[in-house]
């Protein structure tokens, strides 16, 4: 099954939203497969972003990545790369819909509160990177046969 790696980053942990932002992902009918609050190293967060190291504000995405904790999740089900991402909204919050949780939450493209990762490929590349193996479970969930037919 598809998997994403979704992070609140320090701004919605800071800001208070980090029930809200697991709510949302919940409620849509994705399963949770690893969670924790963490201290991103340096280290991690130049990998995380190794794309974007050209790129003028790569220091300043790093030093906010590694600002203050995040919130690191898993979440799996049939499409929940793109729908996370549909639900997450526009990169530059100021352009994301009514809605998704840049577009209620957030207001610059520096601060927009969440990752998603934007391919299946990704996907389980970003939750082998930020999760050890132990810190993942598999599970079944009861509500599964209310969720697909
Ligand atoms: P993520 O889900 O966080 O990967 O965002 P994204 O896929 O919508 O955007 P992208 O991968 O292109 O950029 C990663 C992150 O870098 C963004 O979410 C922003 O936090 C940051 N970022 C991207 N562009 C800019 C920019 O022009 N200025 C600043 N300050 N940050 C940027
Ligand atoms: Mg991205």
């Amino acid at each position: 099954v598809e998997q994403t790696y979704i992070m609140i980053k320090p701004d919605g942990v800071q800001r208070g939203l980090v029930g809200e932002i697991i709510s949302k992902f919940e409620r849509k009918g994705f399963k949770l497969t690893g969670l924790k609050l963490f201290q991103c190293p340096k280290e991690l967060a130049e990998e995380h972003y190794k794309d974007l190291q050209s790129k003028p504000f790569f220091p300043k995405l790093i030093d906010y990545i590694t600002s203050g904790p995040v919130v690191c999740m898993g979440w799996e089900g049939v499409g929940v790369v793109a729908s996370a991402r549909k639900l997450i909204g526009a990169t530059n919050p100021l352009n994301a819909e009514p809605g998704t949780i840049r577009g209620d939450l957030a207001v610059q493209t520096g601060r927009n509160v969440v990752h998603g990762s934007d391919s299946p490929d990704n996907g389980k590349h970003e939750i082998a990177l930020w999760f050890k193996e132990d810190e993942l479970c598999a599970w079944a969930a009861v509500q599964e046969p209310w969720l697909m037919e």
